[in-house]
């Protein structure tokens, strides 16, 4: 169904003009930078490039939905909503951006699955998924004045090219320990998808 260029590169413009009119600039921009460093990251990692291209432009499309507009999207859809996301409404913004994609583009289940993936991670992402995650954290429009900051920017940048594994770690990490400097309530999937990382790749043992 995405093997077809030409038919691909027509759903890529379809999902420019539609997220440059639902989105804020910056958040367009940094949609088209995931979309070119998911393309990246798929031709090293042996990754379909038109399902990497694809999810990397619409993976934030239900982003900018009001907190309330998100929680009634999800009931009128029959969308599961958890207590972590009940709180944090922000993270819906996966499920539905995944729902949309169904509806409007006709993404397949592993599509969706990485737009669903992309804030919290999930035990059974596959390597579109981590690309996805991977992606959406570096992207060249993401830029940091402090040093900390940077550091593990360019750091998730060489891990990313040399190994998905130890760079979805080390990006999940990096969220974990943001969320906990916020304050805010971490999800279970993150959690278990560290634990996998680590136990099934012996990344920390190796
Ligand atoms: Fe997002
Ligand atoms: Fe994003």
């Amino acid at each position: 169904m995405f093997e077809n260029n030409e038919e691909v590169e027509k759903l890529l413009k379809k999902i420019d003009e539609d997220i440059k009119n639902e989105l804020s600039e910056k958040r367009y921009n940094h949609s088209v930078g995931v979309m070119k460093k998911a393309e990246e990251l798929a031709k090293i990692h042996d990754v379909d490039i038109n399902k990497a291209r694809l999810v990397g432009l619409a993976h934030d499309i239900g982003k900018e939905l009001s907190s309330d507009d998100k929680l009634k999207y999800c009931s009128e859809h029959g969308l599961f909503v958890d207590d972590v996301e009940r709180q944090n409404t922000g993270l819906l913004h996966t499920k539905i951006g995944a729902d949309i994609c169904k509806r409007k583009y006709g993404f397949t289940q592993d599509m969706q699955n990485a737009i669903k993936y992309h804030a919290t991670g999930n035990e059974n992402m596959d390597k579109l998924a981590k690309v996805l995650f991977i992606a959406d954290k570096i992207e060249d429009g993401r830029q940091y004045d402090d040093e900390e900051h940077l550091k593990r920017l360019q750091e998730g940048r060489k891990l990313a090219k040399e190994n998905l594994d130890k760079a979805l770690l080390y990006e999940i990490d990096a969220s974990l320990v943001y969320t906990i400097k916020k304050g805010k309530l971490i999800h279970m999937d993150s959690i278990l998808t560290r634990n996998k990382i680590i136990s099934h790749f012996s990344l920390y043992f190796s």
